[in-house]
């Protein structure tokens, strides 16, 4: 969304539904929902004061444990999470992990193959971060220390009012070097340097550490409980950006601005202390934080400074992750965004302490997102919040799941793997990484995409409170997040395991290059693409090395729990290998050559998944599954699905055969100079062309079929004339244009009886256009108006063919401007049929993901 007007329906929604928001993170009792980054957005960019000064007069950063109704709980969680661990670690640095844990690989080391629509997404988003300008991305940083400021700051989130400026730099900072990591882009380089110098300056300019692009007065209204935005979460993004340049772009001034800025928080949290309390600085953190902990573990990696761990310490918000440590799933009501990165951060304490109440503070946030808080997609939060365990039918709506939540997410399970390589948490990074993350970007547009993932029945990715975001003008948190997930695409592909038996896990089908210098090979995985009408995924792996053969080394292949555990085959050149049946790992030894090929064939499964929620009457809210893409079907509202009695998925569900684009068409006819398409709504009208962020594509296309049913290609005007043709809408199989008798409108109808027409050359004599006659009414032709203009309903007319009848009952026809998805599927049910494809491909076309499906 463009501009800061509010819509009231969305403040009613937040307010009905986050009235239980918990004092754990709520800043206002009695206006749970300023808690939401949406709603802060307002308040920072607001003009109405009247309203602001009413929403700030219930302010507060509370401490959960000493009131309301959960306050016992929170304070015996609280007690433990602080005798357990806050105060017993003895981290002396010297801490040696587990030795088999997994190795993350180098994103300097992988590369992503071009036909693979990863490289795709990777690729839109580099052109994004190469079409940010610098002097703009910076210049609130040089605002706030003092420095001449050349150019214009940009808009957004990024804009002067908002109190959240500069969070996104810190992203950049991030995204930049994954990007130049995976791709070795020296645009990229050149532009991230070019911050780097800026921020460098800026602190020195500054010369207390201190390191931002708003002032430090945020946080003495924070810490004396003033209003303000979320400043740690900024820092939380400056500093990780700044690590990143350092771990992944070797900028040793990084780190050094890192260090000094870690110094001025460190100085700050004790000056609170000491002058106030630790309970008041834990009350600070009631305030979105971001991952202070997360980034502060990681410099604590890096320096082995115990002051850092210290400091990482006191941002392990006591409130909530007392909570996963009495494995109490008490996180409805949490703002989900803000919790889970502490659990990251958690989680990087146990890789560098070793402490195992660390570590079992994840795995079980894990399992409740998992097993009750999530979505299909794998996505979590509705309207930025977790709701109730196991309701998630009711938590359904156009703003469900905010993107970044999935990003943070991808983190958990990530590091879940490498501590245990089970195939559970590499399956859930698919689920996640597939459908929360590779479609919030708008096709090949850089620089447009989501904040939240709308999946009610006939949402549309274009219609949430934000819908579609804009390069310049929107930099949400989600566009944050989203730059580093794309530009860190080629990540968790590929794990290496140490020691004795070196050996490499691949955990996602990726087509990518891994160079393992450790195995002294390069792996090139090259994955088919998948399809519908063929269920298998296929993939080679190949080898090249310029160091002869590589040492002997285990190669582990996931077996993902979606395979159908019949009918796979796996081969190392010339021999079969059996399958483990899915959840295992394919393991082969071998000193890996050049001469040597390593296939895999997995039967895809279609598959539904009941929804999350317990109660019985929302037993049959299920999603579709292909493999590991979730399947949505084009529905402006239903997602109601009677199968009738069937015994298996394939007898209702079926695959759309790459051969039917070739039968898509669209109409269209010239109105002055304007071009007017053929479209059907609730009735058949002549519109403007559709326009982005409309879903009318879907609706202006139709595909032929023959008067036996049989398919018709459309390849040029001339090899369709004289055929007698039926119209499908593209996304209403099943349906067809029907005409109603002379002078009445068309219709989109069930029955096939007056729905052929025969294909004529143009009656207006043009050679790109045809005439379409009724075959049951010869003589009679689909009509617009001799007075054409948009909104004209279609008829059939039987006049004596003057020229502006002519005119009229001709069509300019062409291939069709939608097209099919090779993953598509139709849904038969006994009400209405549907057309289904990964709910990753949708733009702007409206479509249902959970179905009522009864038989
Ligand atoms: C910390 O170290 C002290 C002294 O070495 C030891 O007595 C104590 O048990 C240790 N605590 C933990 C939690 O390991
Ligand atoms: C970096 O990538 C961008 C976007 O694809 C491209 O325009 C630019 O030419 C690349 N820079 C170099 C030095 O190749
Ligand atoms: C970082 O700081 C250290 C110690 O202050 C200094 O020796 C080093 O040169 C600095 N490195 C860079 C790249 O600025
Ligand atoms: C998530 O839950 C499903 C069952 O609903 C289970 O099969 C799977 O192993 C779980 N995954 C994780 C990562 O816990
Ligand atoms: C239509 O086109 C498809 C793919 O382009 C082709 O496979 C098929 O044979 C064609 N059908 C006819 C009837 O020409
Ligand atoms: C053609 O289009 C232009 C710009 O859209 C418009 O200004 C002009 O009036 C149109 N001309 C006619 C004849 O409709
Ligand atoms: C579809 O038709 C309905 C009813 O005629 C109308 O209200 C609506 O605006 C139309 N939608 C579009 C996108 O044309
Ligand atoms: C597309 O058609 C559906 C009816 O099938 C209608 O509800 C919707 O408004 C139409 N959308 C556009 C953009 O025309
Ligand atoms: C066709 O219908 C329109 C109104 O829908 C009417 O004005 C016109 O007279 C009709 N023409 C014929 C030939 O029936
Ligand atoms: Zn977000």
């Amino acid at each position: 969304m463009k501009g800061v007007v509010f819509s009231n329906v969305l403040i009613y929604f937040l307010l009905c539904n986050l009235a239980f928001a918990k004092e754990c993170v709520n800043l206002f009792p009695n206006k749970a929902e300023l808690a939401s980054s949406t709603m802060r957005a307002k308040l920072s960019s607001i003009n109405d004061e009247a309203w602001k000064k009413e929403m700030l007069s219930s302010y507060q950063l509370r401490s959960p444990a000493n009131e309301g109704p959960e306050a016992s709980k929170f304070q015996a969680a609280e007690e433990k999470f602080d005798n357990t661990m806050l105060r017993n670690t003895n981290a002396t640095g010297d801490f040696k992990l587990p030795g088999d844990f997994l190795k993350e690989v180098s994103l300097h080391d992988v590369r992503l193959l071009p036909n693979s629509m990863h490289w795709r997404a990777q690729q839109t988003n580099l052109e994004y971060l190469v079409m940010l300008d610098v002097d703009r991305l910076v210049w609130s940083f040089r605002k706030t220390a003092g420095l001449p400021t050349p150019g214009a700051p940009y808009g957004g989130w990024e804009d002067q009012k908002m109190e959240l400026r500069g969070h996104f730099l810190g992203h950049y900072l991030s995204a930049t070097a994954m990007a130049w990591a995976s791709t070795r882009n020296e645009t990229v380089k050149q532009k991230m340097d070019a911050v780097m110098s800026v921020l460098s300056e800026c602190q020195k300019k500054i010369g207390t550490g201190y390191l931002s692009a708003f002032p430090s007065e945020f946080f003495d209204r924070l810490e004396n409980l003033v209003y303000v935005w979320a400043p740690y979460y900024t820092i939380h993004k400056i500093m990780a950006g700044l690590l990143d340049q350092y771990t992944l772009a070797n900028n040793g001034q990084a780190l050094n601005i890192t260090i000094w800025m870690a110094d001025y928080f460190n100085t700050r949290v004790q000056n609170l202390i000491a002058r106030s309390s630790l309970e008041r600085h834990y009350q600070t953190l009631n305030d979105e934080s971001g991952g202070m902990n997360d980034v502060l573990y990681k410099l604590y990696g890096i320096t082995k400074d115990p002051k850092h761990l210290k400091l990482a310490e006191l941002f392990d918000k006591p409130c909530f992750l007392g909570l996963l440590a009495v494995k109490a799933d008490n996180i409805a009501g949490l703002h989900a965004n803000t919790h889970i990165p502490l659990v990251c951060g958690v989680q990087n304490r146990y890789e560098l302490t070793g402490d195992e109440q660390s570590m079992a503070m994840g795995t079980f946030f894990m399992d409740i997102i998992n097993s009750s808080h999530s979505y299909a997609t794998g996505g979590t939060s509705h309207q930025e919040f977790w709701t109730d365990p196991k309701r998630i039918a009711t938590a359904l709506s156009a703003e469900t799941e905010e993107s970044c939540t999935t990003y943070n997410m991808l983190k958990v399970s990530r590091y879940l793997f490498k501590w245990t390589k089970q195939v559970t948490y590499a399956d859930y990074y698919e689920r996640a990484l597939t459908n929360g993350v590779l479609g919030i970007q708008r096709g090949t547009e850089p620089g447009v995409m989501i904040y939240m993932l709308p999946l009610s029945p006939g949402s549309s990715k274009a219609k949430s409170y934000h819908g579609w975001g804009d390069a310049f003008d929107s930099f949400w948190c989600c566009y944050g997040t989203g730059i580093e997930s794309f530009a860190k695409l080629g990540d968790s592909i590929y794990f290496e395991q140490e020691g004795k038996g070196p050996g490499v896990y691949i955990i996602q089908y990726i087509s990518s290059t891994f160079d393992w210098k450790a195995g002294q090979i390069v792996i090139h995985q090259n994955v088919d693409p998948v399809v519908s009408w063929d269920q298998n995924l296929r993939m080679a792996l190949t080898f090249t090395s310029n160091k002869g053969p590589g040492v002997s080394s285990v190669l582990n292949l996931r077996i993902p729990f979606w395979a159908n555990p019949n009918g796979g085959k796996a081969t190392l050149n010339k021999d079969n290998l059996q399958i483990p049946s899915p959840g295992n790992f394919l393991s082969v030894t071998r000193a890996w050559s050049p001469d040597e090929k390593l296939f895999i064939q997995l039967p895809i499964n279609l598959r539904t998944e009941a929804i999350k929620d317990d109660r019985p009457q929302y037993a049959s809210l299920q999603a579709i599954f292909y493999g590991p893409y979730l399947l949505a079907g084009y529905s402006q509202h239903d997602h109601e699905i009677k199968t009738g009695p069937v015994k298996s998925l394939s007898e209702w569900i079926t695959p759309i055969p790459a051969s039917y684009n070739a039968g898509l068409v669209t109409f269209s006819q010239k109105s002055g100079n304007s071009s007017l398409v053929l479209m059907k709504n609730q009735s058949v009208t002549i519109e403007p062309w559709p326009a982005a962020g409309t879903g009318g594509d879907a609706n202006a296309t139709f595909r032929l079929i023959g008067n036996d049913q049989r398919p018709i290609n459309f390849t040029t005007v001339k090899n369709v004339i004289s055929k007698q043709v039926m119209f499908e809408p593209f996304d209403f199989p099943g349906k067809l244009l029907m005409q109603q008798g002379n002078n009445d409108s068309l219709v989109i109808a069930n029955n096939p009886g007056n729905s052929v027409f025969q294909v004529n050359a143009g009656l207006d004599g043009k050679p790109d256009t045809v005439s379409l006659e009724s075959v049951s009414r010869k003589g009679c032709f689909v009509f617009s108006d001799v007075n054409l203009k948009a909104g004209t309903a279609l008829k059939l007319n039987c006049q004596q063919p003057d020229d502006g009848f002519k005119q009229a009952a001709s069509f300019v026809m062409q291939k069709g401007i939608s097209q099919y998805h090779p993953i598509s599927f139709l849904a038969k049910g006994s009400n209405r049929n549907y057309l289904l494809a990964p709910l990753l491909s949708f733009r702007d076309e409206s479509y249902s993901v959970y179905f009522n499906i009864t038989n």
